[in-house]
């Protein structure tokens, strides 16, 4: 047996009070007694509550009327019985309405008072016991509800799109990433065809069907956009089918990427390809003789492999530093540069290249300038002039100009290439800096390059902490600065 059971006697008869604490400590009850309403509900307090309450109805102070709504304030489960006289029924019949349990009459016989007591506890054990089923099942009506929201919202946060097939073919579940994808709108079930997409319907079906837990991928183009489906069947343990679940995913930036990937392998072997023929052919002529024995002739015909070379090596370093900024493999070596000095160093360079193609370079360099010391990688700031200039002298039709002209500018170092050549739309501009990105057009279609040079020119003045703009007009010509900040501003120094 449990814990012995505790009764609380409520009367201000000391008579009737001792008289049911014999009677009932006899039983084995714990009892406890009270001589008004007040101090019994003072004892129900401290004690922490009892299993009946018994109490009369007329006392001084509260009677029980009144302890009974108070009880109930306090523990609504609380059990109370009142002891009454024949005389006043009808007052008891209230009590009960009030929530009483029960009343007593007297006069009682012990036998009479034990059955009443009893009754009380059994029917007070089925409350308790009702009430901690009823919570219990509330409990996991919740837990469920929690369940099958998280689920829910678990498959309505995935990006991929998600559809759960019966065994008929019938689609019974999608989330919200799939409504995006899919036309959505129809109640479900509804059969997988009315998704108006036959790969996808076949391949589900496939699924449902196949024998051998089939597990089916394939690509499908929905739209603009590029999808991979896996489609896997649903099975009880036994191995019997009870649908699929198709999971797609967009992998439309993947395609582009690869596209981009077989373009720059295919425009990195042009680029290679036509400076290689070059360099051949001059080769070829000088060994066969069929030029004679002309030193002008052999001279002339190195120098243009030699430039050949060049532009290869130039292309091939693009090339590696690019993939050394991509993958994170690139590391800065600054030193205290001056940039007058690197800039008169590439005009220099790239003087011949303007002469021959009939266009004059100019520099202008504001010495001494407030701040032309830099912190920076001379070795990518040359880079990052050279594109500049040779870009300028490509786009600007013979008899053009190029100026360079360095310049303060606040905290920054400027370098300017300004040329009155072909010029760009708005449109144009904005794209310059895209990896291959070339401006097709009668005027650039004669003038090789891979649209890799202002990429790299981007990256490293970014990595300086600088900046670069453009100013562009079509057939006016273009402005291109670079901002690199001098060594008082730079991080680091
Ligand atoms: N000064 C300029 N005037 C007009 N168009 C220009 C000028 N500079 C760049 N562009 C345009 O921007 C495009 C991208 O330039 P970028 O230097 O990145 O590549 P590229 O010169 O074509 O090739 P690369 O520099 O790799 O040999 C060029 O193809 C050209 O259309
Ligand atoms: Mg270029």
């Amino acid at each position: 047996m449990g814990e012995p059971q505790r009764i609380l006697v409520v009367d201000d008869e000391v008579g009737m009070r001792e008289g049911c604490r014999r009677i009932l400590a006899a039983e084995g009850f714990v009892v406890e007694t009270a001589a008004d309403g007040r101090a019994a509900l003072e004892h129900f307090q401290a004690a922490g509550g009892f299993d009946v309450v018994i109490s009369d109805l007329k006392m001084p102070r509260m009677g029980g009327m009144d302890l009974i709504e108070a009880l109930h304030a306090i523990d609504e489960d609380a059990l109370l019985l009142v002891i009454t006289a024949y005389a006043t029924i009808d007052t008891a019949v209230d009590a009960t309405k009030r929530g009483a349990y029960g009343y007593i009459p007297k006069p009682f016989t012990p036998d009479e008072l034990l059955l009443h007591v009893r009754n009380g506890l059994e029917k007070r054990a089925l409350r308790l016991e009702a009430r901690q089923l009823r919570e219990e099942r509330e409990r996991r009506l919740l837990e469920v509800a929690f369940e099958r929201s998280k689920s829910t919202t678990i498959l309505n946060c995935m990006t991929d799109g998600v559809l759960v097939i019966n065994r008929h073919g019938q689609i019974v579940l999608r989330n919200q990433a799939l409504s995006r994808i899919l036309p959505d709108g129809m109640p479900l079930p509804t059969p997988v065809e009315t998704l108006g997409i036959p790969e996808l319907s076949d391949l589900v079906l496939e699924v449902v069907r196949s024998e051998d837990a089939l597990i089916a991928s394939k690509e499908l183009a929905i739209g603009p956009c590029t999808y991979m489906v896996n489609a896997a069947p649903v099975r009880e343990p036994v191995g019997e089918t009870l649908g699929a679940v198709a999971v797609l995913r967009d992998i439309t930036a993947l395609k582009k990427l690869e596209v981009a990937k077989s373009m720059f392998v295919s425009m990195v072997a042009h680029e290679l390809k036509s400076p290689l023929a070059t360099i051949e052919s001059s080769l070829g002529l000088i060994l066969s003789g069929a030029a004679g024995n002309d030193a002008e002739r052999d001279r002339h015909l190195m120098n243009r492999a030699l430039l050949r070379a060049t532009t290869l090596r130039t292309l091939v370093g693009d090339l590696l530093n690019l993939t050394a900024i991509e993958t994170g493999n690139f590391t800065l070596k600054r030193t205290r540069t001056d940039v007058c000095r690197v800039v008169r160093e590439v005009v220099d360079g790239l003087a011949d290249k303007a002469a021959e193609k009939g266009v004059s370079l100019a520099l202008a360099c504001d010495e001494p300038l407030a701040a032309s010391e830099i912190l920076a990688d001379t070795n990518a700031i040359h880079s990052v002039i050279t594109n500049l200039i040779d870009n300028a002298i490509k786009y600007t039709p013979k008899g053009g100009h190029v100026s360079v002209r360095v310049d303060d500018a606040g905290a920054y170092a400027r370098v300017s290439v300004q040329d009155d050549g072909i010029g760009m739309t708005a449109a144009e501009r904005d794209r310059v800096f895209d990896e291959f990105y070339r401006v097709k057009n009668e005027q650039t279609a004669a003038i090789p390059g891979t649209g890799l040079g202002l990429t790299l020119v981007r990256r490293l003045v970014e990595m300086h902490q600088g900046r670069i703009d453009v100013d562009s007009t079509p057939g006016r010509g273009s402005t291109f600065r670079v901002r690199l900040p001098t060594t008082a501003y730079a991080q680091g120094a």
